[in-house]
């Protein structure tokens, strides 16, 4: 492998400018200009580009079989270097692929700088932000499922205890925890669900598009989409050369994981005050007080809740950054990547904590148990069991609601209404009624699909935990 000494231009000057400079850059455009700070987090994926660009120029007959080799195994030693932290990085280099592309030319010389025929920076920044949203999209899916298993493992180990569920926050009607569980399951797929959708349009190539509008070397850009596992090569140059919707796409649906987490975290650090007492976090996952020694501070589902500005603020920041660009590429683009680093960072940040507090929290059963018959949670099911008899809905939403102010006033819950108190408000009523009041008659009362009724719970929980693989 032939080594040659960098030569002196490239080692002072970006190889991006050609002879048509009469100046250097200058020192403050090339801190301003910089991406290298944090692109370099892209070099796993510039190199799998450049090995995949090298290996189709080589089948295409631009490059020798052996030109190839020396860049591919070239290539492989910088990722060790890079891999250890033992490339320097230099403002001056720009980005990951200008350093990339350097190191090779540094040990190769001329063959190092045939790598780029056929490309530009422009379409290898697209392929290689495609790949690593990729990853990204599946390292996601992946915490997204452990939680979703986190939520379905809670269903087996509470599966006899009920909640209040609220609407408004007011007590609404009585549901099984499972039921409770599940329905953050459900959210989560469908962001799961906005992944994988993404992930389609991601996994689109656009190396080839070269600068906008293709090139006139013979290259094969179905070979390079196959080698890199992209499902499609993208059609048109001047379009992929500025396409950044993948990027919106999954700033979006990672909003959408960020807002769900920061409900659930609410409800939780609500769930976990004296106030409520139904929960008891994990203490390894909670925060003390420097002055108040009995604090035991839910800090981790506040900062779940918290962060959710954050991914919110990322995508805010992408949307901004493409409105009004022109087609193709324009350096604004480059802008894209911080954003989405921290959105991914961030969500996938909180889903490693979710799993371990939805593992480790209990339920406080005594407590919930001793409150479930305040708040009439049974009224709505006394309402339907006198439109099952035959009352229009109307006047049993009525009827219902003056004997709930009877049992207000009398500070007692439906069930310990007599029969007479009843029979005053509706003549035909018998002991049956006591069928349904209380929370579990109420629970089982519930017929529908999809409703908190225990065979669909345990229908559902059956499905879950096929579908998750427990
Ligand atoms: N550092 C730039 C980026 O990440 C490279 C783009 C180069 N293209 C150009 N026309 N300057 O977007």
């Amino acid at each position: 492998m032939t080594h040659e000494a960098p030569d002196s231009e490239s080692t002072t000057q970006s190889p991006s400018r050609s002879g048509v400079f009469d100046q250097a850059t200058d020192r403050r455009v090339e801190r301003f200009t910089e991406s290298i700070s944090f692109d370099r987090r892209l070099y796993d994926q510039d190199i799998r580009g450049s090995v995949a660009h090298a290996q189709m120029l080589a089948q295409v007959g631009v490059l020798t079989a052996a030109e190839c080799q020396q860049i591919t195994a070239g290539l492989e030693q910088i990722r060790a270097e890079l891999d250890a932290g033992q490339l320097p990085l230099r403002i001056e280099l720009e980005d990951i692929h200008m350093h990339i592309e350097q190191a090779l030319i540094d040990r190769l010389g001329d063959v190092g700088r045939k790598l780029h025929t056929g490309r530009s920076r422009n379409d290898q920044v697209a392929t290689d932000l495609r790949l690593w949203v990729r990853d990204a999209l599946d390292h996601t899916d992946r915490l997204l499922a452990d939680l979703q298993r986190a939520f379905v493992g809670r269903c087996q180990q509470d599966r006899d205890v009920i909640l209040p569920a609220y609407t408004h926050l007011q007590r609404a009607q009585p549901v099984l925890a499972a039921h409770y569980w599940l329905a953050y399951c459900e959210k989560l797929e469908r962001d799961r669900g906005r992944l994988a959708d993404c992930r389609k349009r991601a996994n689109v190539c656009s190396l080839g598009a070269a600068a906008l509008a293709g090139t006139s070397i013979p290259i094969d850009r179905h070979d390079v989409a196959q080698r890199l596992g992209f499902d499609s090569v993208a059609a048109n140059s001047l379009d992929v050369s500025s396409d950044r919707d993948f990027v919106l796409e999954a700033a979006f649906a990672l909003s959408v994981i960020a807002v769900h987490l920061g409900g659930w975290a609410e409800e939780w650090i609500l769930w976990s005050t004296a106030e409520f007492s139904f929960l008891k976090l994990p203490h390894a996952f909670c925060t003390g007080s420097s002055i108040m020694p009995q604090k035991i501070n839910p800090d981790v589902l506040e900062l779940i809740r918290g962060k959710t500005a954050r991914v919110v603020g990322d995508l805010q920041t992408l949307l901004v950054l493409v409105k009004g660009l022109p087609l193709a590429y324009n350096r604004d683009l480059q802008e894209d990547k911080t954003p989405l680093f921290d959105a991914f960072d961030t969500v996938q940040a909180c889903l490693s904590l979710a799993c371990p507090l939805v593992e480790g929290a209990e339920l406080r059963r005594e407590v919930i148990r001793q409150r479930l018959d305040r708040g009439y949670l049974d009224a709505t099911t006394l309402m339907e069991y006198l439109i099952r008899q035959g009352m229009p809905q109307r006047t049993a939403h009525h009827l219902v609601g003056q004997l709930v102010g009877t049992a207000m006033e009398r500070d007692v819950p439906l069930s310990e209404l007599s029969l007479e108190d009843f029979q005053q408000f509706h003549p035909d009523l018998d002991e049956r009624v006591y069928h349904v009041l209380g929370v579990e008659n109420a629970v089982a009362a519930f017929v529908s699909y999809g409703s908190t009724a225990p065979t669909e719970v345990s229908r559902q929980v059956q499905l879950w935990r096929t579908r998750l693989g427990l």
